[in-house]
């Protein structure tokens, strides 16, 4: 997986995903974060139309060390979830955080910018979900591809939701993910810098 960088405006905004060093380093910032983020993923969790004992299957589309899966895991005590990602450090950092959720989870590598990456994973998925992944591939035309790939890896009957930045902007977003066939899209949620937005497939 290429590093991804933003223009000078955003040069914070520059990842090494493929380093162990930059990955352990991001994982220390975020923890500090992450009381801040448990709202949006159950509202997300709540969003997810499946009642909270079936054994639905969760695809965690930039899954990193599995903060969301976790909490959705814990939200559905009996699914199961892939954790997508292209960095084999972010997945190693992830097997060892979820190590009580052994057997309810699996990685899958792949770089979600590159055609065909949605072939490595086998659907469908009651729940697609992401969170602040997708943005890191900056271009608009390979976003609204992804939101394209994902749409067949969704069961009928049930969703995709994304927790990210609103960048490009979430009108933008909202309608590459009905262009793709979700209905009912809209945003669940909102902070200052970041959305919960996504549709179902009927
Ligand atoms: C900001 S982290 C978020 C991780 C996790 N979803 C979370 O909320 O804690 C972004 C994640 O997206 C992954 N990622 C970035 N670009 C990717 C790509 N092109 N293909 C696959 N994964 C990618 C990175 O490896 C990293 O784990």
């Amino acid at each position: 997986m290429s590093k991804s960088s933003h223009s000078s405006e955003h040069s914070h905004d520059h990842h090494d995903w493929d380093s162990e060093k930059y990955v352990s380093n991001w994982a220390e910032g975020q923890d500090k974060k992450e009381d801040q983020r448990q709202e949006p993923f159950q509202v997300m969790a709540r969003t997810i139309p499946y009642d909270k004992n079936l054994s639905i299957r969760i695809l965690d589309v930039g899954a990193g060390y599995g903060a969301l899966t976790q909490a959705l895991l814990n939200y559905f005590p009996n699914a199961t979830a892939i954790c997508q990602d292209g960095s084999k450090e972010m997945a190693k950092l992830g097997q060892e955080r979820m190590a009580k959720l052994k057997g309810r989870f699996d990685y899958v590598l792949c770089d979600f910018s590159k055609p065909g990456w949605s072939r490595k994973l086998t659907g469908p998925f009651e729940a697609v979900v992401s969170s602040i992944a997708i943005h890191n591939v900056r271009s608009p035309e390979i976003m609204e591809r992804i939101y394209k790939d994902i749409f067949p890896l969704v069961k009928t009957g049930g969703c995709f939701i994304n927790f990210d930045r609103e960048r490009p902007p979430l009108e933008d977003q909202m309608k590459w993910l009905r262009d793709a066939g979700f209905q009912d899209v809209q945003r669940f949620w909102r902070s200052e810098n970041r959305s919960l937005f996504g549709g179902f497939k009927k």
